[in-house]
């Protein structure tokens, strides 16, 4: 069913396999058991690290210890140490000094870009444009690929449907059909089209297998708890869809899954991953992951942790120590076979192998290229572009945007109008921090005559200022419009910060509420990693644009949005709710007996809450442009569509505007009967077309059986025949549509 999305690994000629596949035999034939550990052995890089506030155990405190590591064969892989004249002498360690050369493997967190940050994932998603994700990622690959790294930490892959939970700013947002699209864009871009050996390559680590986004109540590393239908229909597919397009790593989650923790589960990590799917990479743990089986209550001790996780297929442990502490002994007595360990050794070296470091373990390690390249203008060029698209206008009464440069009085109010910290997002840990152009360098550098703009803070993030409404209430009164930064820090999104409500903190809510009172007209610029509550004069703002976190070039990005130099052309990858308690919460929840449809919403009792419909006040798909674009009927060119053939179907869009626009056409599908119950809609495609003022296009999809099929309850695809029916249309909450029947075989 998801075969459009999988498209052929990088091709690896089967002369160069069988020759690595020697070369790996011939030195595990050599190896002694304390060396097969040290392969599977992962530690963070004590030489380059930099700190980032998580946990003692990064960087292994101790570089003259790990020296030695490397010398004796204990560690084979190294993890967030960047710079390629230090990854050379590090190499050297371990290509010279120790008794097999075995090359390091070099991995890093390249989560939205290196010294070039572009947005975070989850805004990109927004630009609906698998070719943008690609580009960011290839460029961030070429950074890290010049600076001696071999392997990311990335694409994050969890189809996130709880915004609660913090880590949905990493990925996709809450679609599965985009989770896929963007999961094989970004492995593409990771990976390159060269082959792994490339020197710009970097090996792609899609994450958390599997279901960590499904933690209940949105609380990070909380359980899961899932039917085979879910974990297959929406959590597994965009894992599916990275392993199509090539990559070659996995990282383990930290959830329990049905009550068998993530990081020691047979079931996903070799039956579905290995015996279904094929998978030859190798498996790395996340964090720690293996030891906390113990505490998850899975594990006795250490001993027994690593050996349910070798058992289960876990290959590479991250930082505990523990595979190196214990397969010997387990290995001695036979709790696990030396045939398992001699296997995940052999996928950790012909992924090496694959990565062409036999060849050349210094590849893409070079300091000229590095300073060449890291934190290039044309990089920074794209990160605006990638910028721009990822902006979604929510809301534009009476055409408030664009502002005009010149003319007009701007008051620039919020905590985020001069801020540099909170451009970037979570996870970046070697942004060019002389590159972060706040909101404020932004219009200045776009309007025609500075004194036209004011900026006041108002208000901390989460805290009041002294004075600090007084002044905003002041700027507000003496401008002809007010632009008001509010939202969230990038420390309220990512790991660990999940929140109960998602909603503006309460002292941005109180400026929000004086500045309105002055009777301006308010245009909300909203910083965030996740979809959020919108309430009271926010809610009620002229204008709001979702700004996310844009990375390195933000300012100039919202400037150019925000003075019209381009039409805003993002769309919502996450829905927002009317209300925070209405998580988890997607756009392609199932309808139920009693469903919220406008003819039923006056009843009592149907599927709805006392303070709201069970709709999004913003939904998945929406967003503005500056244009007028209308929709004409959903065309199929046939009432029915044969069991084995394909329909065209097709709609008339309209530019009635006079701005030229991009607009994003999304394909949605409802199975009215199956033998497990449906999405109210469930989106199957989209596409990106340009409209000039004025213009008319038709846009044409092709339907065949694959895009109607859903996962039954064994987990396989399936799909009966019967009525379904059809929208081309804007968002998940709105357009007519049309109705086809597919004809039984
Ligand atoms: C923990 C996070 O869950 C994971 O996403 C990340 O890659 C690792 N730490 C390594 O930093």
């Amino acid at each position: 069913m998801f075969a459009s999305n999988v498209v052929a690994a990088p091709r690896i000629t089967s002369r160069k396999l069988e020759a690595d596949r020697d070369r790996v035999d011939a030195l595990i034939a050599g190896m002694t058991i304390q060396e097969k550990a040290g392969q599977l052995n992962l530690l963070g890089d004590p030489f380059r690290f930099r700190p980032m506030n998580v946990n003692p155990l990064d960087g292994q405190g101790d570089p003259a210890r790990v020296t030695r590591m490397i010398r004796e064969g204990l560690v084979g892989n190294l993890f967030n140490g960047v710079g390629a004249e230090a990854g050379r002498r590090i190499q050297t360690i371990a290509v010279e000094e120790s008794r097999l050369g075995i090359p390091l493997l070099f991995a890093a967190d390249i989560i939205h870009g290196l010294k070039t940050v572009f947005p975070v994932p989850l805004a990109e998603a927004a630009a609906f444009d698998a070719d943008l994700a690609r580009r960011t990622a290839r460029a961030a690959a070429v950074e890290g690929a010049a600076s001696g790294i071999h392997q990311t930490y990335a694409p994050m892959v969890d189809v996130a449907r709880d915004q609660r939970w913090g880590r949905g700013v990493e990925g996709a947002g809450e679609d599965v059909w985009l989770n896929e699209v963007l999961a094989v864009a970004r492995v593409r871009g990771f990976q390159g089209e060269k082959g792994l050996a490339d020197r710009d390559a970097l090996l792609a680590t899609p994450k958390h297998f599997a279901a960590y986004s499904a933690a209940i109540a949105g609380m990070d590393y909380n359980t899961t708890d899932m039917s085979e239908a879910t974990l297959r229909g929406t959590f597994l597919p965009p894992f599916r869809a990275a392993f199509g397009a090539g990559a070659l790593s996995v990282m383990t989650a930290f959830n329990d899954l049905n009550g068998v923790p993530a990081s020691g589960n047979p079931y996903l990590l070799t039956e579905i991953l290995r015996e279904e799917w094929g998978f030859t990479g190798f498996v790395v743990s996340d964090y720690t992951a293996e030891q906390e089986l113990i505490a998850h209550g899975f594990a006795a001790d250490g001993r027994d942790a690593a050996r349910i996780a070798l058992l289960a297929g876990m290959d590479m442990s991250m930082v505990s120590g523990l595979f190196l502490e214990h397969i010997p002994d387990l290995v001695e007595t036979g709790d696990v076979p030396l045939a398992r360990v001699d296997q995940a050794v052999r996928r950790v070296l012909m992924t090496k192998a694959a990565l062409g470091l036999f060849d050349d373990p210094y590849r893409g390690c070079d300091p000229e290229r590095e300073r060449r390249v890291v934190g290039s203008r044309e990089h920074r060029d794209l990160a605006r572009e990638a910028g721009v698209k990822s902006i979604v206008l929510l809301k534009n009464e009476g055409g408030l945007l664009p502002l005009k440069p010149s003319g007009q009085k701007i008051a620039l109010i919020g905590p985020f109008g001069a801020d540099v910290d909170n451009v970037f997002g979570p996870w970046t840990i070697w942004g060019d921090e002389t590159r972060r152009i706040s909101l404020e360098a932004g219009f200045r550098a776009a309007m025609d005559d500075e004194a036209d703009l004011a900026v006041v803070m108002g208000s901390d993030v989460e805290t009041a200022l002294p004075g600090g409404i007084a002044a905003a209430v002041l700027a507000a009164s003496q401008a002809d419009v007010v632009v008001l930064a509010i939202g969230e820090s990038a420390r309220m999104s990512g790991e660990a910060q999940s929140r109960t409500e998602i909603d503006i903190p309460a002292p941005q809510r109180a400026l929000a509420e004086a500045v309105s009172a002055t009777g301006k007209p308010v245009v909300v610029l909203l910083r965030n990693g996740r979809a959020m509550e919108l309430s009271g004069p926010i809610k009620d703002a002229g204008a709001i644009v979702v700004t996310w976190f844009l990375g390195g070039e933000m300012g100039h990005a919202v400037a150019d949005i925000v003075f019209g130099l381009v039409s805003p052309s993002g769309r919502l990858p996450v829905s927002f709710p009317h209300r925070s308690g209405q998580q988890p919460y997607s756009y392609d929840h199932k309808i139920t007996g009693r469903p919220a449809n406008n003819a039923l919403a006056s009843q009592e009792y149907v599927a709805r809450y006392r303070e709201t419909t069970n709709t999004a006040l913003y939904p998945f798909g929406h967003g503005l442009t500056y244009g007028a674009v209308t929709y004409g009927a959903v065309t199929p060119a046939a009432a029915t569509l044969a069991w084995d053939g394909e329909v065209e179907v097709s709609v008339d869009i309209t530019n009635a505007g006079d701005h030229a626009v991009e607009e994003t056409v999304q394909l949605y599908i409802r199975d009215r009967v199956a033998d497990l119950t449906q999405p109210g809609r469930r989106l199957r495609d989209f596409r990106k077309v340009e409209l000039a003022a004025g213009q008319t296009r038709a846009v044409t999809f092709t339907l065949r059986r694959e895009r109607l099929e859903y996962v039954g309850a064994d987990g396989r695809p399936k799909v009966q025949p019967g009525a379904f029916d059809i929208w081309l249309t804007s968002s998940a909450q709105a357009g007519d549509l049309a109705t086809l029947n597919l004809t039984p075989s």
